[in-house]
């Protein structure tokens, strides 16, 4: 292989790379349970049929929060607070593949799945807990 078609193959496996971040969307197909709790139809947010693909939504219970589709396991979900654990500032998407907690917060970045990256904040983002079914995601 020569240089410039190296290259070239570098590039294109780049703009993949870069084409698999997907900014977050609001969650749609979304119900509150008899029982209080949050189900989100999974058909309806197509997002989250891609490995990177992150929706928001707002509860009362826990305030802003993410899912994300984290691989491609039928099993492969994060769901967490979007509120950073330093000071409670919302992180914000960073375009990169991760949570960056802009100001008025301190600039601690977390992972896509809420991972802990640096810190001023000593903890990941809070994970939510959840149940799955095929077509649905149900919330506690
Ligand atoms: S509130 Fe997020 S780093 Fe301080």
């Amino acid at each position: 292989m020569d240089a410039l078609t190296r290259r070239g193959f570098l590039c294109a496996g780049a703009a993949i790379a870069a084409l698999s971040i997907t900014p977050a969307v609001a969650a749609t197909g979304v119900k509150t349970l008899a029982n209080g709790k949050t189900e989100i139809d999974l058909k309806a947010n197509s997002a989250l049929n891609t490995v990177g693909g992150v929706v928001e939504l707002d509860l009362k219970k826990y305030g802003k929060i993410a899912v994300v589709r984290t691989s491609k396991s039928s099993a492969g979900f994060s769901v967490f607070k979007l509120a950073c654990p330093h000071a409670g500032v919302i992180v914000k998407q960073d375009g990169s593949g991760g949570w960056v907690c802009k100001p008025p917060g301190h600039g601690s970045e977390f992972a896509l799945n809420g991972a802990l990256k640096v810190g001023p904040a000593s903890s990941a983002l809070k994970p939510i807990k959840f149940t799955l079914k095929s077509q649905s995601l149900t919330i506690s």
